[in-house]
Formats: structure tokens, C-alpha cells, sequence
């Protein structure tokens, strides 16, 4: 059974060992060196109840995260995040990556986030669709802002605004 839920400082090895893996084969990070538990224990910590970080939780192994992170640290940008999505590679196309998706964003609605940025490296198709449908726009394209196994790549800027009337909180 599948289980979403807040991550844990337990689940950090399994959600670092996700992100290793897209890091030293995909495009989706444009980090190019593994990090260490050290550096994710900072990231980890740094996080607080704002900027939620959740878990898929499969037969009690962790197959996936997704997180909310500060957008920027000037203070005008405070209720902006921006969202990282990872499933195990030999968990993908079960339909975790949309579960955690749908959860992450309403974690950050009840976390009273304004709007969700997503940067999204070219040719991530499943990525790009997957963001459409749970109701992020486009707003541009960063060209040749990355390079990663040899090559430019262009970024995909998109968005969700959680709360469309504009009432603050
Ligand atoms: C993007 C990612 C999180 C999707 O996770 P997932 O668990 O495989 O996604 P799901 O199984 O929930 O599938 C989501 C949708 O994409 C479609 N899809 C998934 N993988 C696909 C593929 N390889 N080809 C075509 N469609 C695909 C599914 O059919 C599904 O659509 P539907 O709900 O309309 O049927 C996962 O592929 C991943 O971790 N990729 C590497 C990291 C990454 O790219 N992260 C995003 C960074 S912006």
C-alpha cells in the first residue's frame, strides 16, 4: 500500500539515495555531484513547517519524495517555493510521482504558500505533463541556462497559484 506522509530525519538516507541517483543520471537536478548525508542534513533542518518535505512510502520502504523549498531568502518572496519531485527509478510509472504531487501542493496551500514555481530541465516531458495536469502554467523558457553531460540545456519555468482570490493570510 501506498503511503504518503511528512518526512522524517529517518527517511534522509533513503531520499538522499533517490536524489544521488537522478543527480549522476538524469537532468532533472542540475546538481552534478552527489551530496552528502551532511549537506541533506542541513537541507533537511533548514526546511521548517513552511516549506513542507513529504515521502511515498511503499510496503514501508520510501520510493519517493517531494518538497517545497524557499523560493529565495529575501522576504517579499516568502509565501513563493519552489518543488522537487523523485521517485525510484524502478518504482516510476505506478502513479506515486502524481500522488506526491498532488499532496505536496496541498501541503503548501495548508502551509498558506501563495504560488509553487517549478524549473523543469528540457526533453522531461513526463515531468512537464504531469505539472500541466494538476494545473501548472507556463510562463517561459530559460535557454542554455544549464549544462550537464555535455551539453546546453534550456529550463522550463512553470507555475500554480494556490490561492487565485489573493487572500492573505
Ligand atoms: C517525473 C517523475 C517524478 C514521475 O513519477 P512517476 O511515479 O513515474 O509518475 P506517475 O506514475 O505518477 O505518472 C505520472 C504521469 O506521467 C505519465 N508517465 C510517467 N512516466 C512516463 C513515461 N516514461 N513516458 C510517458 N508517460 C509517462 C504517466 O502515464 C502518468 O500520466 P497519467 O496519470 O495521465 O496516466 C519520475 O519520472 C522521476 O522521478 N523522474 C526523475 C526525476 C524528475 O524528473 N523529477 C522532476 C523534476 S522537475
Amino acid at each position: 500500500m501506498l503511503k504518503i506522509r511528512q518526512a522524517k530525519l529517518e527517511d534522509l538516507s533513503a531520499i538522499t539515495e533517490i536524489y544521488n541517483d537522478a543527480v549522476l543520471k538524469t537532468v532533472a537536478t542540475f546538481d552534478t555531484e552527489p551530496k552528502t548525508i551532511e549537506e541533506q542534513r542541513r537541507w533537511f533542518v533548514g526546511h521548517g513547517s513552511k516549506y513542507p518535505i513529504l515521502v511515498a512510502e511503499q510496503d514501508g520502504i520510501v520510493v519517493g519524495w517531494a518538497s517545497l523549498s524557499k523560493w529565495s531568502g529575501r522576504c517579499a518572496y516568502s509565501r513563493t517555493a519552489e518543488i522537487s519531485l523523485y521517485v525510484r527509478e524502478d518504482c516510476r510509472r505506478k502513479g506515486i510521482g502524481r500522488n506526491l504531487l498532488e499532496e505536496i501542493v496541498q501541503a503548501g496551500q495548508k502551509a498558506g504558500l501563495h504560488t509553487i514555481v517549478a524549473r523543469i530541465a528540457e526533453g522531461n516531458e513526463v515531468s512537464i505533463r504531469l505539472h500541466e495536469s494538476v494545473g501548472f502554467e507556463h510562463i517561459g523558457v530559460m535557454k542554455e541556462v544549464g549544462r550537464k553531460f555535455g551539453r546546453f540545456l534550456d529550463v522550463h519555468l512553470m507555475q500554480k497559484i494556490l490561492d487565485p482570490s489573493g487572500i492573505s493570510r
